[in-house]
């Protein structure tokens, strides 16, 4: 079995990224993560990446005269790793139209919360504070419009009488963890497409 190349795009601690690696440790699991790129140089996850030998590379956008450059800067290092997919975890940055075209079908991202429920920031926070009794997280092709593409796999979770965003957000990671490389999985198997 070919395994196909997967690039992981972080800003900061990485868990999504290393539940898709050790997923990967499993010579049965259908993709590779080839390399790990992130926008913050001081991102823990790039460390954690390194540690298992997957290769890593960190830009910041602010070194480049646009966002176009940054992100055409992104995909020349994606294609350099050879990669076939890219996975979005936790890299906290709004991509702009000709990245996402460039990669659309092949680009995916976790979102903690119940897409369509609660697109963009602080979504456990707003959760608790609309009386939400369940939340959860989803994988989802990346489109243009900010996590509006086709959901892949979720997970909920309940809300708990008492649950601060701290709380809640440590009984979603749990989900995204599982949920992400097995939506991973199906679209590298050719079990999804957009
Ligand atoms: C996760 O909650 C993910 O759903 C969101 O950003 C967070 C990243 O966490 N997109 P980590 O860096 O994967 O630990």
């Amino acid at each position: 079995m070919s395994r196909k190349k997967v690039g992981v795009l972080i800003s900061g601690r990485g868990s999504n990224m290393s539940a898709l690696i050790e997923a990967s440790k499993n010579p049965d699991y259908p993709a590779e993560i080839v390399g790990v790129l992130s926008n913050k140089a001081a991102a823990p996850g790039l460390l954690a990446a390194q540690e298992n030998g997957i290769a890593t590379t960190s830009l910041a956008q602010s070194k480049f005269p646009s966002r176009e450059m940054f992100e055409d800067t992104m995909t020349l290092v994606l294609e350099s790793w050879e990669v076939d997919y890219v996975c979005l975890a936790g890299f906290m940055r709004i991509l702009g139209e000709d990245f996402v075209l460039r990669w659309q079908g092949r680009m995916i991202n976790i979102h903690p919360s119940l897409l369509p429920a609660y697109k963009g920031l602080d979504t456990h926070t707003r959760v608790i504070a609309d009386g939400g009794t369940e939340h959860g997280c989803s994988v989802h092709f990346v489109t243009p419009g900010l996590d509006e593409g086709p959901v892949i796999l979720q997970a909920r979770v309940p809300v708990l009488p008492g649950d601060t965003p701290e709380t809640l957000s440590a009984r979603v990671l749990v989900e995204e963890h599982k949920i992400y490389p097995k939506a991973l999985a199906m679209l590298t198997r050719g079990e999804v497409s957009l």
